[in-house]
């Protein structure tokens, strides 16, 4: 209880306690992704892209291993121009570690700017560039993309930002929209963005990827749930909740749920309120679009941002879109 206690004087906590409330008083019920990421959530995401179901890892790995050349020629950077490489959500660093190897190798000057919400992420980058690539110059910084982009824009050398991994696509359409629009507003004219999306595929390559034979994605959903008995003193019962993903490949948006097994009424002593779930309701904890060029195009729209290339993996799964920003 102590500790429930001093978690809830924190903002973060207080976020989270507003928008569970908010997500659960809804008529559809929803819980937002971003609340996927704790400690045990980073963990399990790490086994998500280790399944053999997620092809999403391995597609942009391709691209960033097999097309780093094309990757470099297609960002048009002059040589003795320094830059800054911004990656959004940086993670592990295990595909930019290529184009960081590759670039240094050409002789390009440029200074890696890695930025993650997770400060661990961030210390096991920074000591394995070190150790790889000695040469690269790295200035980490920790926090949310979405937070950091108006820091962004007090850099002046010319940018280039990575926002890899498909993340674009656990946006809603409005969000992207949003997202790219304030990017765009923190570019300069021939600053370039590398996107990596999920490209639209049949159903049955899709769906396996957020339903592993495993159940780690089953986990990474019901997380949700064990998240909100941990930090706002839930009595959410896992057992009596199934993961549901689904796909439309007509739309290429891809959804995830949590379905009640049964009637139930579920305490949240944080809030001091219950909330009740009638047998097959089911909460909405995630999207994941996929693409194409007219889609990414229609989120481009309000932009200077204009497709100048697109790289594909060897199965055509995944797309590297490079982005160049045509007027200030
Ligand atoms: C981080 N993001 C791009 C993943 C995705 O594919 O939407 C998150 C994920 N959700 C379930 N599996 C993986």
């Amino acid at each position: 209880m102590q500790t429930t206690k001093t978690k809830n004087t924190s903002t973060e906590n207080m976020l989270f306690l507003k928008d569970v409330e908010k997500g659960l008083s809804a008529k559809q019920k929803y819980l937002p992704s971003k609340y996927f990421y704790d400690e045990k959530g980073d963990a399990l995401f790490i086994q998500i892209m280790n399944m053999p179901e997620y092809y999403l890892t391995n597609a942009e790995l391709d691209i960033f291993k097999n097309q780093t050349d094309e990757l470099i020629t297609a960002l048009d950077l002059p040589i003795e121009q320094e830059f800054d490489l911004i990656e959004l959500g940086a993670g592990d660093g295990t595909k930019t570690k290529n184009l960081l190897k590759a670039l240094n190798s050409k002789g390009f000057k440029f200074t890696f700017i890695p930025i993650d919400i997770s400060q661990n992420a961030l210390n096991n980058l920074e000591n394995s560039v070190k150790e790889e690539l000695p040469e690269v110059k790295l200035t980490p910084k920790q926090g949310h993309y979405f937070n950091v982009l108006n820091e962004i824009k007090l850099f002046h050398k010319p940018k280039v930002v990575l926002f890899l991994g498909s993340n674009i696509g656990n946006l809603e359409d409005n969000q992207a929209i949003d997202f790219m629009t304030q990017l765009n507003a923190v570019l300069e004219k021939n600053d370039k963005v590398v996107l990596g999306v999920d490209l639209i595929k049949p159903t049955h390559i899709v769906l396996p990827a957020y339903n592993d034979s495993q159940g780690i994605t089953k986990q990474f959903n019901l997380n949700l749930l064990q998240r909100i008995n941990k930090e706002l003193g839930g009595s959410f019962i896992l057992e009596n909740f199934e993961h549901l993903p689904e796909y439309d490949e007509n739309t290429g948006i891809a959804k995830s749920y949590l379905v009640s097994k049964i009637d139930q009424t579920v305490l949240i002593k944080a809030l001091d309120k219950t909330f009740h779930f009638n047998e097959g309701e089911k909460i909405y904890t995630e999207t994941s679009r996929k693409y194409n060029s007219t889609i990414l195009k229609q989120i481009l729209d309000n932009t200077q941002l204009e497709i100048s290339h697109k790289l594909t993996d060897s199965k055509n799964y995944f797309a590297d879109y490079i982005l160049n920003k045509t007027s200030d």
